[in-house]
């Protein structure tokens, strides 16, 4: 196996969880890295040195790491706001790109990624480590056998009390905490959004045509802040936000379905995907980690006080399809340690970008997908600010997806799965 030679730019704490992944992949090898902030080059040497492994040369202009002819390609861990921008010269410069999830501040930047890809012939994928996560893969593989029947309809969130670090703008580094200050719409959609627009073709025969999004109101983290400054914390009690609580976005597609969105990131709650996937035959709900399939789950006939008959319809566990569903990607890496970050997603990510590199094909999640699912976050704030009117979505394949051709072959494509190409036994 050919070894990948890569660059990083942006080494905060996601890139400190990357390596992670890093360390225990064979054939990459990480040759050079950046960062505006040289503690943060220090710190990231520091783990190589602990590994033992060579220490990559550092930059703190991300241009000089471009004239580095060895690598081949750059993973983008930097911030919502900087990552296309560098995504855009990283492909410009001839390098294999993958940027971190979140979403876009305007149709224009995508835009300007959409072209750089077509100009350079350069994918550019982003690292969505949840299309990998077991559960979202075992309904892509049950939904490509036709178990769901017809799609109709599906649901996600990101649905994370991070109130506390959301809080903090005295002291944070944190963009996010920012965004949600000024900004109010769907500011974080890939983790969810992208296994099911997989799911649904999006962009290979379907797309998202349009959405309109609804804030509650903004409450949470001024009421933390005000009693952390009762409690004598360094907040002013006054602060603002505009980010709504919840919001609520709903996506209609062109073959007819719809997807409904929740952000919320501030309300104390369990994290949630909040996954739903449902079809004329069946349904999966991540958050009664249930499926059901009509003819497989169970069903009663049972009779009301009256003596009426009734039907009762009952969740199946949705580990107990893991034997016979699980996507062959999980069989396959379930047999052995899964390590890294995110039980070991990140570094199922990673391995199809590197992948891709090395077999010099297109990367499963390619930039129409990228285009596609961050639109969203600008779109969203749009059709708040103009009291949840529709907006219609870019077609970012200039009606390529009407019928454009199959993605790459491949053990990790995220759009049809290749049993043949796993030797499971
Ligand atoms: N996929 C996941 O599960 C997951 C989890 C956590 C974070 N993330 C994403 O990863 C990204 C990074 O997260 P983080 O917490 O490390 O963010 P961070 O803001 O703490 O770190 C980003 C780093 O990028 C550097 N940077 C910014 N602009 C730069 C430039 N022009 N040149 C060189 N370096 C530059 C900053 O100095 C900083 O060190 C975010 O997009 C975040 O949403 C994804």
């Amino acid at each position: 196996m050919r070894t990948v030679k890569v660059g990083i730019i942006g080494l905060g704490p996601r890139t400190e969880t990357l390596l992670a992944s890093f360390m225990e992949i064979k054939g990459v090898e990480v040759v050079a890295v950046c960062d505006l902030q040289e503690d943060r080059i220090e710190k990231i040497k520091g783990i190589f040195k602990k590994h033992e492994r060579a220490i990559p040369q550092s930059h703190t202009d991300y241009h000089e790491l471009l004239k580095n002819d060895e690598v081949e390609a750059v993973f983008v861990p930097t911030s919502w706001n900087s990552h296309l921008q560098i995504a855009v010269e990283c492909a410009n410069a001839g390098k294999y790109v993958a940027i971190e999830v979140g979403g876009a501040a305007s149709i224009d930047e995508l835009w300007q990624l959409v072209h750089a890809y077509e100009r350079t012939g350069c994918p550019i994928m982003m690292l969505e480590n949840c299309c990998y996560a077991r559960n979202e893969m075992m309904v892509l593989n049950m939904v490509r056998q036709g178990l769901f029947g017809e799609l109709v309809y599906c649901e996600g969130g990101y649905e994370h009390n991070l109130r506390n670090r959301l809080a903090e703008i005295e002291t944070t580094y944190e963009e996010r905490a920012f965004h949600n200050l000024r900004r109010n719409g769907e500011l974080y959609p890939t983790h969810e959004l992208g296994p099911i627009a997989k799911i649904l073709n999006i962009n290979r025969g379907n797309r998202f045509v349009s959405l309109t999004a609804t804030a509650s109101k903004s409450r949470s983290i001024q009421e933390y802040r005000r009693e952390r400054a009762e409690e004598g914390m360094a907040f002013d009690p006054n602060v603002t936000y505009n980010e709504g609580d919840v919001i609520t976005t709903v996506i209609k597609c062109a073959n007819g379905e719809t997807i409904t969105l929740t952000h919320s990131v501030c309300l104390p709650r369990p994290y949630s995907r909040n996954g739903r996937v449902q079809g004329t035959k069946g349904i999966w709900l991540e958050d009664v980690q249930g499926i059901y399939i009509e003819g497989m789950s169970r069903e009663e006939i049972l009779l009301d006080a009256a003596g009426n008959p009734y039907d009762v319809h009952y969740w199946d566990k949705q580990e107990d399809y893991y034997e016979e569903y699980d996507h062959p990607i999980w069989k396959e890496y379930s047999k052995q340690k899964m390590i890294g970050g995110h039980d070991g997603i990140d570094s199922l990510a990673i391995r199809a970008f590197l992948d891709a590199v090395r077999n010099r094909e297109n990367t499963p999640i390619d930039v129409y997908d990228v285009a596609a699912w961050m639109a969203v976050t600008c779109l969203s704030e749009q059709s708040i600010a103009t009291g949840s009117m529709p907006v219609a979505f870019p077609d970012f394949t200039n009606g390529k997806w009407i019928r454009r051709e199959p993605a790459p072959k491949s053990r990790w494509a995220l759009d049809q799965v290749h049993e043949d190409l796993f030797d499971l036994d």
